[in-house]
């Protein structure tokens, strides 16, 4: 155990109050059941010989590529239609694959694998061109030939022998068996570890790696591969957290390009941000080290603009789901509501000061003893009832879901479970035990497809209580640990879609597949509305079925700050829905510390307050009158900005584009930009810089290119640059893109269109999506274009002769240029 997971099982003891407890007796028994079942089962880390391809000694070319085959292995290079490239070491394909939205997408037949200078090959495509050196280096360059990165030959760990590797590992062929891809062992030859290092040019920028509190801008450093509770709550210093993916973005002046590496199994990034050497030539490239424990050494790259690169992913990894209007609305949440009757008071609190709320979340506090699927009578005698109550409010029921199941014969989830052969065994065909919430539990494996049709039958009971959406939580998964991993033992069986493996492989997969449950059963009981559901663990693709939120963050200012790089990043890896517990997790915020964080959390897709049971209140009227007033404000605004929130949604699902976008992503080239961690866009026509520091009531903001309204005084600045704004309690900076159409919702709730003047003799423009409804039908996209000429601002809806909507013109010509 490093220093790292000493602190972590300190805290996560600390954090469930077991020391000394019964609970605490059996985290750790289950710790020491975690590690004996590993030590025997799985094959000592660290021998093996190295290998590396070697020299190239021929090639094939194949449709939109070709196979490289050097004298230890081959290397599939694959460009897909859509222009993502697909690299495959060792006869790797790309399926199967828990990322990939579907079926591998059809390649590019134009692509061609032809021979280069000094004994390599490339691949030339519309998009990108891939050159395969001699020695197996691949150089991914822009059309034109400048390099985006390069990647240099793997070096593999030839595992023990089979027959000291036991049940636990099956080798794994994820090759398509082409003939081709020989010589080499077939990759996910499990056990197998590997290395690769990369460059890229000395001003790129690194972004990714799914949810990291430490970024957006992911600085030189480490970066585990392994999702992982922290334990209690977390600083931005933590990692990993409970959502990592092995998908970096990188900006660059020559382009932005994501890489990702279809592997679930534990690793390791290493980056080290480049130097320029400031004119002497001697730059120093941006590196990266990615170490896996096993698995098979395949990626995919795009490359363009942002947004280019975003619908690429998306379509490789599949569209967000799209929520259901209410929930961009407010949601309010705690663990210790309690009772019926202490739900009753938070909602008419919140009508009576005339505060709107969306939905209320019920945390594992309503549960019989915390068991998943029930309900405590005593406390909640009628949910149907009170459900129904609030939905005539307007206030609709969110339901936590934890997968661990307590095993506990006779209870119905659990014998259900049995019968259904649903919970994670070790090798020798036992029960893996934990211990969670509800004592000692067991886990369903969602890994395979009819546990995952039996789990998504258990919702019909969340849906008979009147719960209109759900909350997965604790699915890294969490097995409460007083020393080691907090999860499930590595050697512990998985079905893995019929392959068959072991935890190693299944465990970052594991919160991915339990969302896929859960949002395929919602959709075959509640046919005709979308479901809503966000999941604290989860992977590549996470999107298809939901959101996420920030998970434990600490309370204070650290945490507030880690949260929009939670938000950032997770975008920037295509989970576009997601938020922070506005407050904090823990402890008590200040008056002040609440309202930036709520103020902030008011412009983001979830916009939730939470707390933990032992922390302080999280409703906007504990904090004084003050606060209550400014709160209030950004509740309405939240309010007035949900035409323009649905719309961003939509966007997100047909584009991939997220609604919370770095303040680079139209201005990519700009290298300042690329450093600006402390604002955002919202969609293409706000720019929010919330307020991150105590005490302040100013604050700079660094603008893209272009003229820039600050909504609050409607005085114009001109971008690239900086400008000193007001920021006092009452506010945020929000600026407007000039020549943007803002739908928002007017005092009457009908949509109404802001239109903040183009700079004179530009023009302009926007979209309105609107929604049918919370179900599937089609909803109507309306596009506007704006024109300013000689001091007049024109608004065109594409296809109408009128424009359908009310408009309101703001934005007046008087302002600064920003320095
Ligand atoms: C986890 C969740 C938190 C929840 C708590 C109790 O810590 O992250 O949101 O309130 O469990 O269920």
């Amino acid at each position: 155990m490093d220093a790292r997971e000493l602190v972590r099982s300190v805290k996560s003891v600390a954090a469930v109050r077991t020391v000394g407890s019964a609970r605490g007796l059996r985290s750790v028994r289950s710790a020491w059941r975690r590690w004996r079942a590993d030590s025997v089962e799985l094959p000592p880390p660290g021998a093996g010989r190295a290998r590396v391809p070697g020299e190239a000694v021929g090639a094939e070319p194949q449709p939109g590529g070709g196979v490289v085959r050097f004298a230890r292995s081959s290397l599939r290079v694959r460009v897909a239609a859509g222009g993502a490239v697909f690299c495959g070491w060792d006869g790797a394909a790309p399926e199967p694959s828990y990322a990939l939205a579907g079926a591998c997408p059809e390649v590019d037949e134009r692509a061609v694998l032809e021979p280069d200078t000094d004994g390599g090959w490339r691949v030339v495509s519309e998009r990108v061109l891939v050159v395969v050196s001699r020695l197996g280096a691949v150089e991914v360059r822009t059309p034109g030939g400048v390099m985006l990165r390069r990647d240099l030959p793997p070096r593999w760990w030839e595992p023990v022998p089979a027959a000291l590797r036991g049940p636990a590992c099956p080798a794994g062929p994820l090759s398509d068996g082409s003939p081709a891809d020989a010589p080499g062992r077939g990759p996910g030859a499990a056990g197998s570890r590997w290395v690769q290092r990369s460059e890229v040019t000395a001003d790129a920028r690194f972004f990714g790696l799914g949810g990291r509190a430490a970024g957006p801008r992911l600085r030189t450093g480490s970066y585990r591969l392994w999702n992982t509770d922290p334990g209690g709550s977390f600083e931005p210093g933590d990692d990993p957290l409970y959502v990592t993916m092995p998908v970096q973005l990188v900006v660059a002046d020559a382009g932005t390009h994501l890489m990702f590496h279809d592997n679930s199994w534990d690793g390791r990034v290493t980056l080290w941000e480049g130097e320029e050497g400031a004119g002497s030539g001697h730059d120093r490239p941006g590196r990266c080290e990615l170490r896996m424990d096993g698995g098979p050494v395949r990626y995919w790259v795009m490359a363009g603009t942002p947004a280019r690169v975003l619908h690429a992913w998306a379509a490789l990894t599949g569209a967000p789901a799209l929520p259901p209007a209410w929930a961009l609305g407010h949601h309010h949440a705690r663990w210790g509501f309690g009772s019926e009757r202490e739900v009753r008071r938070v909602v008419t609190g919140y009508r009576e000061r005339g505060l709107p709320l969306s939905a209320l979340h019920l945390d594992i506090d309503h549960y019989r003893g915390h068991r998943v699927f029930t309900v405590d009578r005593e406390r909640f005698p009628d949910l149907p009832g009170l459900a129904a109550e609030l939905r005539e409010q307007g206030v609709r029921l969110v339901s936590i879901v934890d997968p661990a199941v307590k095993a506990e014969p006779g209870l119905a989830e659990y014998d259900s479970g049995v019968a259904a052969g649903a919970f994670v065994r070790d090798g020798r065909g036992r029960e893996v035990r934990g211990e969670v919430w509800p004592g000692e539990s067991v886990f369903p494996d969602f890994t395979d497809p009819k546990v995952r049709a039996w789990w998504g039958g258990l919702y019909a009971e969340r849906l008979a209580q009147g719960f209109s959406g759900v909350w997965h939580d604790m699915n890294e998964p969490v097995s409460f640990a007083a020393f080691g991993d907090p999860t499930l033992p590595r050697s512990a069986r998985h079905v893995l879609e019929g392959r068959g493996g072991d935890h190693r492989e299944a465990h970052n997969v594991y919160g991915l597949a339990m969302a896929r449950a859960g949002y395929e059963g919602l959709c075959e009981l509640r046919t005709r509305e979308r479901p809503f559901l966000f999941s604290r663990s989860g992977w590549a693709g996470m999107q298809r079925y939901g959101g996420t939120w920030s998970g434990d963050v600490a309370t204070g200012w650290p945490g507030l700050r880690a949260s929009l790089a939670l938000v950032l990043g997770l975008g920037l890896c295509g989970v576009p829905y997601s938020g922070p517990d506005i407050g904090g997790f823990t402890g008590s915020p200040s008056p002040e510390l609440y309202l930036r964080w709520f103020q902030l959390g008011s412009y983001l897709p979830l916009f939730r307050t939470h707390a933990a049971i032992g922390a302080g209140r999280r409703e906007p009227w504990e904090f004084g009158a003050q606060t209550l007033d400014h709160a209030t404000a950004a509740l309405r605004e939240r309010v007035r900005l949900l035409p323009y929130f649905m719309t961003l949604a939509h966007l997100a699902r047909r584009t991939g584009a997220p609604y919370v976008r770095p303040v680079w992503w139209r201005s990519p080239e700009d290298r300042a930009l690329r450093d600006c961690e402390d604002a955002f866009l919202l969609g293409d026509s706000l720019l929010v810089a919330p307020v991150l520091e105590q005490g302040a009531d100013r604050r700079a903001v660094r603008l893209p290119r272009g003229r820039w309204y600050d909504t609050a005084t409607g005085l114009a600045h001109e971008g690239p640059g900086q400008v000193l704004l007001d920021a006092p309690l009452s506010r945020i900076p929000v600026l407007a893109r000039a020549g943007s159409v803002v739908p928002v919702a007017g005092a009457d709730g009908r949509v109404e269109l802001e239109v903040w003047a183009p700079a004179p003799g530009r023009t302009g423009g926007g979209v309105l999506i609107t929604d049918a409804g919370d179900g599937w039908e089609q909803p109507e996209v309306v596009r506007f274009t704006t024109r300013s000429r000689g001091g007049v601002v024109t608004v065109e809806q594409e296809g109408a002769e009128e424009v359908a909507y009310p408009v309101r013109v703001r934005g007046s010509a008087a302002g600064s240029a920003a320095r």
